[in-house]
């Protein structure tokens, strides 16, 4: 087994989250423009083959978990497949994906077989009218429908639901009283200010107002302890069988233990969420580079991480945050 690598803040690095495409088929207005982004053209994005290769390379570097991200996995064709070949890489132990799940539902029999064994699902409410709001997409019914094909086989389900002022706010009740009864996990998100996001001041409903308001209502939180480099703070209720939790994305810094790298869908390396990508591994993995020498490129790159990327970020005027979209960079 290779040994794990660290980088220059002594933080392993341990889990990919590999952005297959960035496009999407919803367009939640915290993410996007109704018109959507540009996008770009395909022979611009890494192959399935190049991705292949690229995580073995990484999973021989110590990478052990690999998140597929977007813009929406499902959007890409033949996705199924690549992730089965994926499944099968000597080292890879988890493999992942965060969906919007409006076209998931028909392969959850096939990803319960390769084994994944937990999908983070990107659902804001449960209301079909708001949902159409938000999405601008009127889609909900195909959603929960992956919802409930997932627990069905037997899948660790985790909602992402991004908590937004003045939208859905009177969906975090209804969202976190599915841990009552189901064994799931439930993450409200503080809203990230991109590009075309609202760009309020302050943030109203930060981590701290999510949790007075699920503790006012649903009782006592108790912190469960978190695995290191976990985004979320997770709680247990008493008398239910999931889980609710926080993921404090914009008022708090989780740099320290930060276990991650990115690889966006045309194969630009990130070592921090903030950074603009460090590392040009298309041209790397097109320009005949071998093995050893793409390696070789990613621990030097992974030895030169910024300590603290979310600080400068934070220092910037809002108006000014750096990137487009959470669908360019995979979240
Ligand atoms: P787990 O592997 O299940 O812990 O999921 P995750 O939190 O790593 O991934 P997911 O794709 O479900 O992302 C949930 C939220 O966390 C999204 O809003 C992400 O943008 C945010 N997030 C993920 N990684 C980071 C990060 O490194 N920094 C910050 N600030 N937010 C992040
Ligand atoms: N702020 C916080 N979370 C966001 N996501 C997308 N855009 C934002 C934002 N502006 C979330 C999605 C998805 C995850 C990958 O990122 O809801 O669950
Ligand atoms: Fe698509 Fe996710 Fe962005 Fe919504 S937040 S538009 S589901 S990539």
């Amino acid at each position: 087994v290779p040994s794990v690598l660290f980088d220059n803040h002594g933080r392993p690095l341990e889990y990919l989250r590999l952005a297959v495409t960035d496009r999407c088929n919803l367009r939640c207005f915290y993410c996007m423009p109704e018109e959507g982004i540009k996008y770009m053209p395909k022979h611009e994005l890494l192959t399935y083959e190049e991705m292949e290769r690229l995580v073995a390379i990484m999973a021989g570097l110590g990478v052990r978990k690999v998140r597929l991200t977007g813009g929406e996995p499902f959007v890409r064709r033949d996705l199924v497949p690549f992730m089965s070949r994926l499944s099968e890489i000597p080292g890879i132990e988890e493999l992942t994906m965060t969906t919007n799940g409006v076209l998931t539902a028909p392969h959850v029999p096939e990803l319960a077989r390769m084994g994944v064994k937990a999908v983070n699902l990107s659902l804001d409410t449960m209301d079909r009218a708001r949902f159409a709001s938000i999405t601008r997409r009127d889609e909900l019914p195909r959603v929960m429908e992956t919802f409930y094909a997932l627990l069905a086989a037997g899948i660790r389900v985790k909602i992402n639901a991004v908590v937004m002022d003045g939208q859905n706010t009177q969906d975090i009740l209804p969202l976190a009283e599915l841990t009552r009864d189901l064994p799931v996990d439930v993450r409200f998100i503080e809203e990230m200010p991109f590009n075309g996001g609202s760009h309020a001041a302050t943030l109203p409903w930060n981590h701290v107002r999510i949790r007075e308001h699920l503790e006012l209502n649903l009782g006592t939180l108790l912190p469960v302890v978190s695995r290191p480099g976990d985004t979320a703070s997770h709680y247990t209720i008493a008398g239910h069988q999931g889980r609710v939790g926080i993921i404090a994305a914009y008022s708090r810094t989780f740099c320290g233990t930060c276990n991650r790298i990115r690889l966006t869908a045309e194969g630009g390396l990130k070592t921090c969420l903030y950074d603009q990508g460090v590392l040009d591994i298309r041209a790397l993995l097109r320009g005949g580079s071998s093995d050893q020498e793409i390696a070789l490129a990613l621990t030097s790159a992974f030895r030169n991480r910024a300590a603290n990327g979310f600080e400068a970020e934070q220092q910037r005027p809002l108006h000014q945050l750096s990137f487009e979209s959470m669908s360019t960079i995979g979240g």
